[in-house]
């Protein structure tokens, strides 16, 4: 191994998000209300499978272990089980995971699997159809309930669930998710509303904190389970009664980012030292040829040293990401 990608906090980067598509076909309400609507007029050019293939395998050779594939919606891409494969095939990647809103999971998750996915995370933010169809523009409930049940088919010994807590939404199906995930291995994970550059009034009438969950959670005999290093910012919870757990994604919590073990790299090739705030580190002028890697591996490491100790969004910081299509999540 060259070098150990490694922050000025000596916080090291085992794990890569990498965005193939900012082009998502569902309308959440708190991430493209609107729909995916391209920026300027050209068509956007997004990072081939050769250019995919030259950022994992840098990021393989420097210590990254996992690297998730994100959007967007990262399956719209017609080359996505192709993806899967470059990345899994990348030595040293032993976690290829995607977070998907799982509209093609009943359709594909057996090739993806095939070709090496070994983690899903599946956003459901309702389980209620109709709520559903609410939050996301999409009346895809049921689809997505058939894309899991086909991915613990295909062999995912475990899926992982993203649900961003919203007032007045879905703030009052705590019940029904418990009851969800009490015969089901699934990591269902509360995410906190997070506010971004686009966001006007969202965020002051749907956000709530998770800390309401908790306190439920600890009341009823859920357990906090211990982080090992290369966990990421989830509190997780278990419960003897339960086959499934839970997760609670808190960023406005004092030392959310001390266990930041992440990078990100966006679909147009640009390497995101966190979620808020940063303009990202050009990488594509350097994705062109495999002779490029020593150089690419060293831009990647002195941008590293600008990334900072937290993302203050405690003080109301919101950075620049206009939304996390943009970016990833
Ligand atoms: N706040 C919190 N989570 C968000 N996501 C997208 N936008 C936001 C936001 N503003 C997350 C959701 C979704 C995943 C793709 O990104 O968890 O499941
Ligand atoms: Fe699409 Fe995910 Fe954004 Fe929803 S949260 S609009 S599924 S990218």
């Amino acid at each position: 191994m060259a070098i150990q990608f490694e922050d000025s906090f000596q916080r090291k980067f085992y794990y890569l998000r990498l965005s193939v598509t900012d082009v998502c076909n569902f309308k959440c309400t708190y991430c493209l209300p609107d729909g995916y609507r391209p920026e300027g007029h050209k068509k956007p050019s997004f990072l081939t499978l050769d250019e995919i293939e030259r950022v994992t395998g840098a990021f393989a050779q420097c210590g990254t272990s996992k690297v998730r594939i994100t959007g967007g919606e990262p399956s719209l891409r017609r080359d996505f089980t192709d993806i899967i494969r470059t990345v899994a095939d990348q030595p040293g990647i032993t976690k290829v995971a995607t977070t998907t809103n799982g509209y093609r999971m009943a359709k594909h998750v057996h090739e993806w699997r095939e070709a090496g996915l070994t983690n899903i995370n599946v956003s459901v933010d309702s389980l209620d159809p109709k709520m559903f169809y609410q939050i996301t523009g999409e009346n895809m409930f049921n689809q997505v309930m058939e894309g899991i049940d086909a991915a613990f088919d295909a062999g995912f010994e475990q899926v992982k669930i993203n649900t961003v807590l919203l007032k007045d939404l879905n703030s009052q199906e705590l019940p029904k998710f418990l009851d969800w995930i009490k015969t089901r291995p699934i990591q269902l994970r509360f995410i906190e509303l997070m506010q971004t550059g686009e966001m006007d009034n969202l965020f002051k009438k749907h956000h709530v904190s998770g800390v309401s969950i908790r306190n439920h959670l600890i009341a009823n005999g859920w357990i906090l389970k211990l982080k090992s290093s290369n966990d990421g910012p989830a509190q997780v919870f278990c419960h003897p009664d339960y086959m499934g757990e839970i997760g609670l994604i808190m960023p406005y919590e004092k030392d959310f980012c001390q266990s930041c073990n992440r990078l990100r790299v966006s679909a147009n090739g640009k390497l995101h030292l966190c979620l808020f705030g940063d303009h990202g580190i050009d990488l594509r002028d350097l994705l062109e040829q495999d002779e490029q890697r020593d150089a690419l591996i060293a831009r990647i490491q002195g941008g590293l040293q600008q990334k900072s100790v937290s993302h203050f969004l405690q003080d109301g910081n919101t950075g620049m990401t206009p939304h996390l299509a943009s970016i990833g999540g």
